[in-house]
């Protein structure tokens, strides 16, 4: 089996100590002016690969390789606020069919996304020949405790149950599965940015999320490997319309001690 280690090339090291500088485990140390590790629980995060000068670091068994970073990226602040501002759920998409090329720069973005402790626990299913059958079995887990939601809420009160409730007729659904929770919401975000950066809308669906988790059945025809939930879902397509101004938002509540 591939084991997946800390490699330092000791002909290539000058001892510049930047690794060690940045290891958030303290797990690499400079002794004879060469680069070694020393502990056996490192987290694999790639920090020390990623700052060496002489690419004398690799991570052996630990995915993809590494990308030069050749310009300072540096995205203006204000557009940046700006597609935070003005991003709205979508909830009506066109009819048009989003490139392969696009899902998969969206999935990028997911897949690079950082994790806690590195657990890099997050993955993707892609409904897409399921996606229709797969809402109808949530549909039919809805309109099962909705007499008791009814009762409870006025939110669910106020809702009718369609055939489309979850994914609004969306050309695609990207359910997200993770072990931890946030790492998952943390991957969605990112995932909208770059949905957002080619023209395409989303929605957050709470409600799938919720109705996948709490069926099994769903869970099955999902298919969601034992120890990870669904994190989050992701409804996306073109939006079949324009909001021409920023929405309401409660003041910033901040307090500085
Ligand atoms: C975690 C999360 C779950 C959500 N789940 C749903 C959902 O199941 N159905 C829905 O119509 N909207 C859902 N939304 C959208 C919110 O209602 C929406 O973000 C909020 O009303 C603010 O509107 P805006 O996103 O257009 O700014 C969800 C949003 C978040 C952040």
């Amino acid at each position: 089996m591939n084991q997946r280690q800390v490699v330092i090339d000791t002909g290539r090291c000058i001892g510049c100590g930047l690794c060690g500088k940045v290891c958030a485990a303290h797990n690499i140390e400079i002794n004879n002016q060469k680069a070694g590790t020393i502990l056996e629980d490192c987290i694999l995060c790639g920090q020390c690969a990623a700052v060496c000068p002489k690419e004398a670091i690799s991570l052996v068994g630990c995915g993809t390789g590494q990308v030069e970073k050749t310009e300072d990226i540096r995205l203006n602040p204000e557009d940046v606020l700006n597609v935070i501002r003005f991003r709205r759920s979508i909830r009506s998409f066109r009819e048009k069919e989003i490139p392969r090329e696009v899902i998969e720069q969206i999935l990028e973005a997911g897949r690079l996304t950082h994790t806690a402790k590195n657990m890099q626990d997050v993955s993707f299913v892609v409904l897409e020949k399921e996606k229709d059958r797969i809402e109808q079995m949530a549909v039919k887990v809805f309109k099962a405790v909705k007499p008791v939601a009814d009762v409870l809420s006025p939110m669910a009160r106020n809702n009718q149950i369609d055939d489309h409730f979850f994914f609004f007729h969306a050309q695609s659904v990207i359910v997200i599965l993770a072990k931890d929770k946030t790492n998952g919401i943390l991957a969605a975000q990112n995932m909208e940015f770059v949905a957002e950066a080619n023209g395409l809308g989303m929605l957050y669906s709470g409600f799938f999320t919720m109705a996948a988790n709490a069926s099994r059945k769903i869970k099955k025809a999902i298919g969601i490997p034992k120890g990870k939930r669904v994190a989050m879902t992701l409804v996306i397509g073109y939006p079949n319309m324009k909001f021409l101004r920023s929405t309401p938002h409660k003041e910033l509540d901040i307090r500085y001690r």
